[in-house]
């Protein structure tokens, strides 16, 4: 039996939210709000392009609001951007609304993932391959906290994106 309840999708950029979001919208036949995007569609620009245009404290204020409406219709899997947990109180919003998965990645391997980002992620803007490990290790020190708060974890190093899914799969079907 399904839960009938949202399903949050949380982790660093590059964990893989939006995939296994979009793969778990299927799978479980529900719609799909990918956070970014729902943003970058009300607003009419990117997420790089709305960081430039009003810096990063007006973009949290966008997330918010997207994120309270995203779980207003019928049961949905929605993804977030890397920085919504931390952010507000994002985390206890998500918790009350819904279930809450944390796709764990180590920071080796969102390295590797993040490599060619640099272009499409303004917090990534200039980082090049070398600098990427230590940045995203402080940035994860600073993050993990929040990302612990969610209900469940999936580690999700060495596995593929079907092992992953299934493991949200198992989650939302409550057998585990
Ligand atoms: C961000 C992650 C991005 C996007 C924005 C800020 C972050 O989403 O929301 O660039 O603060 O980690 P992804 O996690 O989908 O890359």
């Amino acid at each position: 039996m399904l839960s009938t309840k949202h399903v949050f999708l949380i982790g660093f950029m590059g964990s893989g939210k939006t995939t296994i979001g979009s793969l778990l919208s299927k799978a479980t036949n529900r719609p799909f709000v990918d956070l970014d995007n729902k943003i970058e569609i009300e607003q009419g620009k990117t997420v790089s392009e709305l960081f430039a245009a009003m810096g990063e404290n007006q973009f949290r204020e966008l997330e918010r609001k997207a994120l309270l409406n995203s779980a207003k219709g019928s049961s949905c899997i929605i993804s977030t951007g890397g920085g919504a947990p931390c952010f507000f109180n994002n985390m206890e919003v998500m918790k009350e609304m819904g279930i809450t998965i944390y796709l764990k990645a180590s920071a080796n391997d969102l390295a590797t993932r993040l490599k060619d980002s640099a272009t499409t992620r303004p917090l990534l803007k200039g980082k090049g391959p070398s600098d990427l490990p230590t940045y995203i290790e402080s940035m994860l020190s600073h993050r993990e906290p929040f990302y612990l708060m969610a209900e469940y974890v999936v580690g999700t190093d060495g596995l593929t994106d079907m092992a992953v899914l299934q493991r949200c799969l198992d989650i939302v079907s409550g057998t585990k």
